[in-house]
């Protein structure tokens, strides 16, 4: 049975540039189901980050709707859309900007701490998702001591940590090497099969589309293509 979880409908964003607007995304007509690997891909400034970033209820349309896991983002108030983000969606973007002084343990349990989770309940679920992307023997270790392969999957057991629904990742593979891409995107191939987590990429890196199920195409804005495709690497 499908369900879409994701559903965006006459969807507009314009930006107030100087004394006029840009539009960003025009008119943006597209459903998600529960359980996709798909990815917005497109050329640099074609609205993909934005739509990621109106899915993930940190911006709204200026028209039409978005509505994510049953909630409308424009009629969510700031602390309605917190919770959202907090309960259910995880974040991995380009910039994984780890807190430094903190721990890597410290680092993926602060998601835990934000929704009150006891501490014995933290420390097991922290170490189950250090284990998800093969960094378990790297908990006490602070940021500054991992190579950028090491600090993207921190941050990718940061986002999975609490089990979301949906799972947003920004342009994940841009800072790092083929190997530690492959690496990065096998790990989050084998938690959407493992949780049925729902993954949405931003990404213009052919690594990334060889992964996916879906590639929607963005050309100024607008959806250019939608495609069901193989993936050419399953895992
Ligand atoms: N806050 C903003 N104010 C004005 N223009 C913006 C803003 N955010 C994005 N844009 C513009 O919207 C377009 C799409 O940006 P973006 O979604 O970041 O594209 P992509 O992620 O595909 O590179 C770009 O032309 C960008 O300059
Ligand atoms: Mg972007």
């Amino acid at each position: 049975m499908s369900e879409k979880i994701i559903i965006t409908e006459n969807l507009v964003k314009r930006f107030p540039v100087g004394d006029g607007e840009f539009t960003a995304l025009n008119n943006i007509n597209l459903s998600f189901e529960k359980g996709e690997f798909s990815g917005i891909i497109g050329p640099s400034g074609s609205g993909k980050t934005t739509l990621l970033n109106i899915i993930g209820s940190l911006d709204s349309p200026t028209e039409g709707s978005a509505t994510v896991l049953g909630h409308r983002i424009s009629d969510l108030s700031h602390k309605e859309s917190a919770f959202l983000r907090n309960m259910h969606i995880g974040f991995i973007f380009q910039v994984y900007n780890l807190l430094p002084v903190y721990t890597v343990f410290e680092n993926v349990e602060f998601a835990l701490i934000l929704q009150k989770r006891s501490a014995t309940e933290r420390k097991k679920a922290v170490m189950q998702a250090l284990e998800w992307v093969g960094l378990e023997n790297m908990a006490d270790k602070k940021p500054s001591k991992l190579s950028g392969g090491e600090g993207q999957r921190v941050a990718i057991a940061r986002a999975m940590v609490k089990r979301p629904e949906l799972v947003l990742a920004d342009e994940p593979t841009a800072n790092l090497d083929a190997k530690n891409a492959h690496a990065i995107l096998k790990t989050m191939k084998t938690l959407n099969k493992e949780l049925n987590t729902t993954f949405l990429f931003s990404t213009h890196d052919e690594k990334v589309m060889d992964y996916l199920n879906r590639l929607v195409r963005l050309e100024d804005g607008e959806v250019d293509k939608d495609d069901i495709v193989q993936p050419k690497y399953m895992v």
